[in-house]
């Protein structure tokens, strides 16, 4: 028996066959097994002697099997190890690195110049009620200045924000009217629009509001001349039209000098040297109070921009859509990795 075992275990070529062998042999329904088992018939003086041989057959057998698995395991490694050999002098294939978009940069380096000048950066939700977007901005059902910005409505009381103001809103609402408000609003707008090189349907905006005791429209000039001078240059100088805002009164748009200029919005540039950045104003003395802040005591300004444009007239971007379409080769342009 353990000469047949021994020649079976040598014979397994696989280590499915070696575990065939291990349960004919050693299983419960082997022939080691029904020797032990048939102890029970024989006398006093033969049980040990056969139990001594039965296990000792069997530790041999088990041994043997032990070493066979061990060699059908090398030599399965080996054969892997042969056929999966990798050739480490093979160049690699590039891994393409991707880069924040431009639009992102230039919201960040916004943001960045506005924290240097003390002010938070707040979000709002982009789903909006028509409280918040409008109406707490001065702009009542049925106020015609609602047309200027043409929006999206989701139910009658909801719609997808047409701008960021609304944040300056909820920001006011949360300071409880109390203290003083310094913060600036990044995010997504919606207006229905129809596509061209200068209007989305979606598109971003910064907007910043300044509210405290004190406030004036120098203080809106100082800082907004701030950030044209460190954004587009130095040599860059604002000024100040009158225009309208609902939410805001006296209202401004801001012009910024444009002796170097690049793309599209050029003509008006070389005719006037001036060029629309952004527009503004003193908070209104009803958004002030609708929020909880006393008009006697506190005042403030608010001003409203869009990177897009803003990146536009600093990269010579000529198609607003550009931003959008996720072009690699237009998104490259602004990493040179
Ligand atoms: N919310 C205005 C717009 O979308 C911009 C603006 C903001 C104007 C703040 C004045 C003050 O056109």
């Amino acid at each position: 028996l353990r000469a047949e075992a021994l020649t079976q275990v040598e014979q397994a070529e696989t280590l499915n066959d070696l575990q065939q062998v291990r349960v004919s042999y050693l299983g419960k329904k082997g022939p080691i097994t029904e020797v032990l088992r048939g102890m029970g018939q024989l006398s006093a003086e033969e049980r040990p002697v056969l139990g001594e041989l039965a296990n000792k057959v069997r530790g041999e057998i088990a041994e043997e099997l032990d070493r066979k698995k061990q060699a059908l395991e090398t030599a399965a490694l080996n054969e892997q190890l042969k056929t999966e050999t990798i050739d480490v002098t093979l160049p690699g294939r590039p891994v393409q690195v991707g880069g924040s978009h431009l639009l992102s940069d230039i919201v960040t380096e916004i943001e960045d110049l506005f924290i240097g000048m003390g002010f938070e950066v707040r979000e709002g939700p982009e789903v909006e009620t028509d409280y918040y977007n409008f109406e707490a901005l001065n702009l009542p059902k049925g106020h015609p200045a609602r047309d200027m910005q043409d929006s999206f409505y989701i139910t009658e009381d909801l719609l997808l924000r047409t701008h960021t103001s609304p944040v300056q809103a909820r920001t006011m609402g949360e300071y409880k009217g109390n203290k003083p408000v310094k913060m600036i609003c990044p995010g997504k707008v919606y207006r229905r629009d129809t596509d061209d090189a200068t209007h989305s349907h979606q598109f971003t905006q910064i907007e910043g509001l300044y509210v405290d005791k004190n406030v004036r429209m120098s203080d809106l000039k100082g800082v907004l001349n701030q950030f044209a001078k460190q954004f587009f240059g130095e040599e860059r100088e604002i000024r100040l039209r009158p225009s309208f805002f609902p939410f805001t009164e006296p209202s401004v748009e801001m012009d910024i000098s444009c002796k170097v200029c690049q793309g599209k919005g050029c003509s008006v540039c070389k005719q006037t040297g001036w060029i629309e950045i952004l527009g503004g104003g003193m908070v209104h003395p009803s958004v002030l109070e609708m929020a909880g802040y006393d008009p006697n005591i506190y005042s403030g300004f608010a001003f409203g921009m869009g990177p897009e444009r803003i990146a536009m007239l600093k990269y010579g971007v000529d198609d607003i859509r550009h931003f959008y379409t996720n072009d690699i080769r237009f998104l490259q342009q602004y990493h040179q990795v």
